[in-house]
């Protein structure tokens, strides 16, 4: 597969994101499933690996440890601090929390590589921006570990261009990771041109649009009880079937271009720019081989423009996030807001 910069580190144009080995989309993934997709992923030729603190509550960082750690050198370890599993109530069951104070960033990694079974993370990033903490302060911490020996770069994820140049200003940012496909948009607002200033790499999450531009989401209502995507506007039922509309002309393109609909959306952002790492997730080993061959995808200019005319925030009906996430992240907003069609 051809070569990207991420920050220091040269890998594969697409990398794998395994939250949804532990969580996120469907059934619950079997371990030996798991297992298998990570070393196939391997095989195909990825490496960049992409885990968090928060997926499965530490359980994803385990599983990407046991599997992976016997190849450690093969690959670029991604992982993420600043919002893990918490014992609020204490009474055993862990809720989200988003915390950047230092103290807490230093403990989380220290769990990080037990649990990953390394003795350093190549790329770690501040998973969310927690607005009680400076964010110089929290950067400074991560630049603290890299000096420590216990991480090689720092990240950032979902935060605004303001942000980040304030970051960048206090420890050199390798990577910005954030959603972006072309049914979001937001990074192309200020992040996007942020990102190519300061020399930062730009990994887009989710960019297969959680499934629903490799064209797997067509009934909402049969998705797994505990499936995310549930509580995300874009797939309430108003929202979802005028997306759907969408999806026959999608189609169309992609049979155009030579290329399956999850190809079409990979590919399309590989052309947005050579510091684009985009990072699909998946449980099918077919789906892996058939996102990892995107990268051999050529798009000509009329087909990118008409991608962009077809779907684009005005086209596309609905948030991606519901008002809680939409609190936790720092981005910009279009001033148009996502439209009914
Ligand atoms: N920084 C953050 O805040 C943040 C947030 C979300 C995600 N992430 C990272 O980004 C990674 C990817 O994002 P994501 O998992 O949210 O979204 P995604 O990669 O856009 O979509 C994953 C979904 O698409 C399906 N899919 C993938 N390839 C397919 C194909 N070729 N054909 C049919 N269906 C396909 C998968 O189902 P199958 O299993 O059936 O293939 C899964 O349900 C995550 O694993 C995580 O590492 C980061």
């Amino acid at each position: 597969m051809s070569q990207r910069a991420l920050g220091p580190f040269n890998v594969s144009a697409i990398g794998l994101g395994c939250m949804n080995l532990s969580h996120g989309y469907g059934a619950p993934t079997s371990a030996e499933q798991a297992e298998r997709v990570l070393l196939a992923a391997l095989d195909a030729g990825v490496t960049h690996f992409d885990t968090a603190a928060l997926y499965g509550f530490g359980a994803n960082e385990t599983l990407v440890g046991r599997v992976l750690a016997r190849h450690r050198d093969r690959f670029t370890l991604a992982s993420k601090c600043g919002m893990t599993g918490v014992d609020v109530a204490g009474d055993g069951k862990l809720v989200r929390v988003i915390d950047g104070r230092p103290a807490t960033l230093r403990a989380t990694c220290e769990a990080a590589l037990k649990r990953l079974q390394t003795e350093v993370i190549d790329l770690y990033y501040l998973h969310r921006w927690d607005k009680q903490v400076p964010i110089e302060e929290s950067v400074g911490a991560l630049g603290d570990l890299v000096r420590a020996g216990k991480i090689r770069a720092v990240g950032l994820s979902e935060v605004s261009a303001a942000t980040l140049r304030r970051a960048h200003a206090e420890y050199p940012i390798a990577a910005l990771q954030t959603e972006y496909s072309l049914w979001t948009r937001n990074p192309e607002i200020a992040v996007a041109q942020a990102c190519r200033e300061l020399g930062v790499a730009f990994v887009a999450f989710s960019p297969v649009a959680r499934g629903f531009l490799a064209d797997a989401v067509h009934d909402v209502g049969s998705l797994h009880e505990k499936d995310i995507r549930r509580a995300m506007p874009r797939f309430a039922p108003e929202h979802h079937a005028r997306n759907l509309q969408l999806l026959p002309a999608y189609r169309k393109i992609a049979a155009n271009a030579g290329c399956t609909p999850a190809q079409l959306s990979l590919a399309w952002l590989l052309h947005q720019g050579d510091n684009i790492l985009p990072i699909p997730g998946t449980t099918s080993i077919d789906h892996l081989r058939e996102n990892m061959a995107a990268a051999d995808v050529r798009l000509p200019p009329e087909l990118l423009a008409q991608l962009d005319a077809l779907i684009n925030q005005r086209t596309v009906s609905g948030d991606r996030y519901n008002a809680q996430s939409s609190r936790e992240v720092d981005t910009e907003v279009f001033d148009t807001a996502p439209t009914e069609k």
